[in-house]
């Protein structure tokens, strides 16, 4: 087994709750999404390699293999919580993650990017699997060199090592992914997103920053404590249920 690898003899001892059980491990797979049929809650896929990985909005998600975190989890959330929210709080679980990581702040680019020094290091897509199952899958860059990370992607990517120039053991760093996702989600279980207001309040990268949505030009206002995004249009105040918003780098 190489030096840094995510198989389970790796990550499972460094595993404290319940998520991450079962751990669903493959070298390569199609997308860590699909890996996950008929899993309970808390069940994580893993691969080292993804031959279709995929971004939001029909996007592909491309890493080298063995570079990156790769995960995807199975969430079942209560009838009387939002599903939409589940990307920012799997989003500030990856933040607080990085942050621990890196020691520097990552922010969060509303619904599902996670930031450091204005550049892109992870991204969350939550898929509805039809059952009332959703699987969020959590990419995470880590060891890529500048040019291992997407040369076309719409928001600047980066990687741990870009940062900061460490190479790191992903296998604890995915232990620490999948254990702050088990706490934060457990809090929205119990308080939404409020519980979690503080946290991503603080970290909303887009908030007095300028932004472009469809053509029109303005102000990022705020993440509101029901998961919109609050933007200021000229003046006029409008609220985003979901989409893209673009910034001024
Ligand atoms: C985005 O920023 O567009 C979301 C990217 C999500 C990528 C992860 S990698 C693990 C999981 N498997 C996938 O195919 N996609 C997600």
């Amino acid at each position: 087994m190489p030096e840094d690898s995510l198989a389970p003899e790796r990550v499972e001892p460094l595993l404290s709750g319940r998520f991450g059980r079962p751990y669903v491990y493959a070298l390569r797979c199609d997308s860590t999404q699909t890996a996950l049929d008929e899993q309970p809650e808390g069940a994580v896929a893993v691969c080292e390699e993804q031959t279709a990985g995929r971004g939001r909005l029909g996007r592909p998600w491309t890493a080298p293999p063995g570079a990156a975190v790769l995960c995807s989890i199975v969430l079942e959330p209560p009838a009387d919580r939002e599903p939409a929210q589940l990307p920012l709080v799997a989003g500030l679980a990856a933040a607080e993650a990085v942050e621990r990581a890196l020691n520097l702040s990552a922010q969060i680019k509303w619904p599902n990017d996670v930031m450091v020094n204005r550049r892109k290091v992870a991204g969350v897509i939550a898929e509805a699997s039809g059952d009332g199952r959703v699987i969020v899958g959590i990419g995470l860059n880590v060891n890529q060199k500048p040019e291992e990370l997407p040369a076309d992607a719409r928001v600047a990517p980066a990687s741990l090592y870009t940062i900061d120039g460490i190479r790191r053991e992903r296998a604890p760093l995915l232990a620490e992914l999948i254990g702050t996702l088990e706490r934060l989600y457990g809090l929205w279980r119990e308080g939404g997103l409020d519980a979690l207001y503080e946290g991503l309040g603080a970290r909303d990268f887009l908030r007095g920053r300028r932004v472009f949505v469809n053509g029109s030009v303005g102000t990022g206002v705020a993440i509101r404590r029901d998961g919109r995004l609050e933007i200021d249009l000229d003046g006029e105040r409008r609220v985003l249920e979901s989409g893209e918003v673009e910034f001024e780098r």
